[in-house]
């Protein structure tokens, strides 16, 4: 007697701005096709100052109930998953709870674990309804997060800006989650990392490659073994965005593991995970709400075609805890996903040239040093000595 629980709505809020990513590789002096199909990424958003991830994330929720005539009243559970906080204290979810009027009865909190901070939301919202503490209310899960390397980094061409807002409850509209149904993997690495006070994350970027398929391997495999998991097949399935090229590399390492080929990996590549790429490809990575992002290029694409099949989800964050899960879409998916124009925020995306978006890095990094205290300013050395001691070199 397992509830019916998952995904009812979502939406997504980006920055104003993107780079084109063949621009971007010919200011780097690289060929372009080394971002496009090297990486699998074409553009990524760039966060203005007024861009920030209480501002993106309540803009994602604000469109969340609009689109889909939820009532923010229904709210008793709202959770932030974020790698890009603004307060070592207070929680982005509070901005959102007051920002949203959300009711007074509600339970609110920021959920950290690098870009797995938005499943742990959203599973724990899940398992909140199944128990029957949410007592008929729904739950508001938003992902936020922007993804920043120093410029000319090989991280560079991987970054991205944008929240994803989730509505969770029962009966849900578009994907009903099998309750209770994952596979966990956890392991304490040094793949990616960001200290306090750093806008910019650090990362050993081969070696946060190999991290991510140890992970899906281990998370893959607890699921199959599971009762009933692996006897229907699942059609599509979305993986965690950091660039494309690791979906493929994801999808490739998780149908070997199946006893399939390399190149039978490949072919189904095509059917089974392409669709879900396009909103990561023109966005870039979104950290938490990236493998969300997916699914909503998924049911924006294919709602109708998919519609009562069954998907799976995989979850990645660095440092590292993975899941991976199933989903059933609903017949009525198609219907919701019209109403929620997920892909309508990109609409009024405007190009931004290398040089636009080196003047806005250069001007955050002034303004940065301009207001930072004495003791939030890295610390050169410090800092070396830091990624020394995390990476084990001298
Ligand atoms: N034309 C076509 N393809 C080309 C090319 C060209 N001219 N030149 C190179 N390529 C290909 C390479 O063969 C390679 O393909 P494969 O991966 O299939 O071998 C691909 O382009 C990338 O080339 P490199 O490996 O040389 O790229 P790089 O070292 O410059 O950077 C990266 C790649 C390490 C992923 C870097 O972008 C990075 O550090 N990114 C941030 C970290 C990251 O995203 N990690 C992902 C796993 S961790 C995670 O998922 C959490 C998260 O969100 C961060």
């Amino acid at each position: 007697n397992v509830p019916d629980v998952g995904i009812d709505a979502m939406a997504l809020s980006v920055p104003r701005g993107y780079v084109d990513l063949a621009e971007l590789a010919e200011a780097r002096g690289v060929p372009p096709s080394k971002y496009l199909s090297g990486l699998g990424t074409r553009q990524m958003t760039i966060a203005a100052p007024d861009e920030d991830p209480v501002t993106l994330a309540v803009n994602a929720a604000r469109r969340l109930f609009e689109r889909s005539g939820a009532n923010p009243a229904e709210i008793g559970l709202c959770i932030v998953g974020t790698e890009t906080a603004v307060d070592h204290s207070k929680p982005v979810a509070a901005f959102v709870h007051g920002l949203l009027g959300l009711p007074s009865a509600c339970r609110m909190f920021e959920a950290k674990h690098a870009c797995f901070g938005g499943t742990a939301g959203l599973l724990s919202a899940v398992d909140w309804i199944a128990s029957g503490s949410a007592r008929g209310r729904a739950a508001l899960v938003v992902c936020t997060d922007i993804a920043r390397y120093p410029l000319r980094s090989a991280g560079e061409p991987t970054q991205g800006a944008g929240a994803v807002a989730l509505l969770v409850r029962e009966k849900p509209r578009l994907l009903s989650l099998e309750v209770g149904q994952t596979g966990t993997f956890a392991r304490d690495v040094h793949d990616f990392w960001r200290p306090l006070h750093h806008k910019e994350a650090l990362v050993d970027g081969h070696y946060s490659v190999q991290c991510y398929l140890d992970a899906l391997e281990g998370a893959y495999d607890a699921w199959r073994r599971l009762d009933g998991a692996a006897d229907e097949p699942l059609v599509r399935t979305c993986y965690h965005v950091p660039y494309g090229k690791m979906a493929r590399k994801a999808h490739r390492h998780r149908r070997m593991l199946e006893g399939a080929t390399e190149q039978a990996a490949d072919a189904s590549f095509g059917v089974e995970v392409e669709p879900s790429l396009d909103l990561p490809s023109r966005i870039g990575n979104v950290y938490t709400g990236s493998l969300y992002l997916a699914l909503a290029s998924l049911l924006n694409a294919q709602a109708r075609e998919i519609a009562g099949k069954r998907i799976g989800l995989f979850s990645y964050g660095s440092g590292c805890c993975a899941e991976f899960f199933a989903g059933r879409t609903t017949p009525e998916a198609a219907a919701l996903v019209d109403r929620l124009d997920i892909d309508g925020p990109l609409r009024d995306s405007q190009r931004m040239t290398v040089a636009e978006y080196e003047r806005l890095r250069a001007e955050d990094a002034a303004a940065d040093r301009r207001t930072a205290p004495e003791s939030a300013r890295p610390r050169g050395k410090a800092n070396e000595w830091d990624r020394a001691v995390y990476l084990g070199v001298d």
